[in-house]
């Protein structure tokens, strides 16, 4: 029976050393217990080294993280997150999929174990070029179309005008009064589709002010009877960024009033700034990055839906257009930058990432 035990002991060592998924055991401090060699090698450290030191010695522990370890500590449960983004002492910095699961065994110390599995730098870079391409090629499919609408509803909308002086009765001039209305209508429709034209105008913005501004608009537009709390997370240090003021707020406000709209009256919405250093957006490593978040309490965004947010024209409301999340990627496209998003019930997370510093190298090459 002891011999059985021991094989089998011997077999799942081997088991943790062979995978490929990193696992670090911790203790309930979040001291390191034990690290296997796929960890060692996501962290460039060796497990004598890891041992007994603090979690914070291999990845930064941010106070959410943290909460997250000691809630599982607390409640014995599971969680989980995905792609989430994590800084390593070294200042690099890695998108992971986690799972912290406690473990309680028999007569042993509580213990808890982080799985992690590494997203692959170039899988991720692949993915967001595919996304990119993708949004780019339905994007133009769809200003070509709003282009072709554009000159006959202009004419539609001239002859309507001309009849309506002919007409003899200002009961008919009801019905020349509604091919205008819709005419204009769809004339703004139109506009939208086309999307933003522009060349930025590029100055150094101070990107607090612009998320100020856009607080201030989104407050002017709400009700007595909504009641829409926004907590300001906002990280002082950082730099003004090269960009078009006008085109950052409307990226922004297209994205804040979809939360406001999701929250129907009722919850809160974050605004959050930090800086990111050693970041790729799409192929382009860059030293310096402005990660702008906007987090909403809303119940968050389905799953067949989250798959093309970002493509015009689809949306999840009766009312929507499906226009204003396309035209804020593109916005931010046009500043080398990318939105992306996460959600879940309870937490919708859009985040904006625009290069700060120079460019340090062509992930590609
Ligand atoms: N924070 C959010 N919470 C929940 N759902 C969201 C959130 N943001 C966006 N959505 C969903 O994504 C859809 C697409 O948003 P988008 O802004 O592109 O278009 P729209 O709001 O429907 O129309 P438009 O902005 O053109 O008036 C929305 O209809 C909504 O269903
Ligand atoms: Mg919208």
């Amino acid at each position: 029976m002891g011999e059985l035990n021991d094989s089998r002991h011997i077999h799942q060592r081997d088991i943790l050393d062979n995978l490929s998924t990193a696992v670090v055991l911790l203790n309930t401090d979040l001291r390191i217990e034990y690290i296997n060699p796929a960890s060692e090698n996501l962290f460039q450290i060796s497990s004598r080294q890891a041992i007994g030191c603090p979690l914070d010695k291999v990845m930064f522990v941010d106070g959410e993280f943290r909460k997250r370890l000691q809630g599982a500590i607390q409640d014995l449960h599971p969680f989980s997150e995905y792609e989430a983004c994590f800084t390593l002492p070294a200042g690099r910095e890695i998108i992971i999929d986690y799972v912290i699961n406690p473990l309680q065994m028999p007569d042993q110390k509580l213990q808890l174990m982080l799985e992690i599995s590494h997203m692959d730098r170039h899988i991720r870079i692949a993915r967001e070029e595919k996304l990119l391409s993708e949004q780019n090629a339905t994007r133009n499919l769809i200003r070509g179309m709003a282009h072709e609408i554009k000159n006959p509803l202009g004419g539609l909308r001239g002859a309507a005008q001309l009849l309506e002086r002919e007409l003899p009765s200002e009961e008919l001039k009801e019905y020349t009064q509604i091919i205008i209305g819709e005419a204009d209508r769809l004339q703004s429709l139109v506009n939208r589709m086309l999307g933003p034209n522009n060349v930025p105008k590029k100055r150094n913005i101070n990107i607090h002010q612009v998320l100020e501004h856009v607080r201030q608009l989104i407050q002017v537009e709400l009700s007595d009877e909504e009641h829409i709390y926004f907590k300001l997370d906002y990280d002082p240090s950082l730099p003004e960024i090269m960009a078009d003021q006008d085109m950052m707020i409307q990226a922004i406000l297209n994205i804040t009033r979809n939360a406001v709209l999701a929250l129907d009256g009722n919850g809160e919405i974050t605004f959050r700034t930090r800086p990111l250093r050693h970041f790729t957006i799409g192929h382009t490593q860059h030293r310096l990055v402005l990660q702008t978040e906007i987090i909403d309490n809303g119940p968050g965004i389905s799953e067949e839906l989250q798959e093309h947010i970002f493509y015009p024209m689809v949306t999840g409301r009766a009312q929507g257009t499906g226009l204003g999340l396309s035209i804020a990627q593109s916005l931010i496209n046009q500043h080398d930058g990318l939105i992306k998003m996460k959600s879940r019930p309870g937490k919708t997370v859009f985040t904006l990432y625009l290069p700060l510093a120079n460019t340090l190298e062509n992930a590609n090459g």
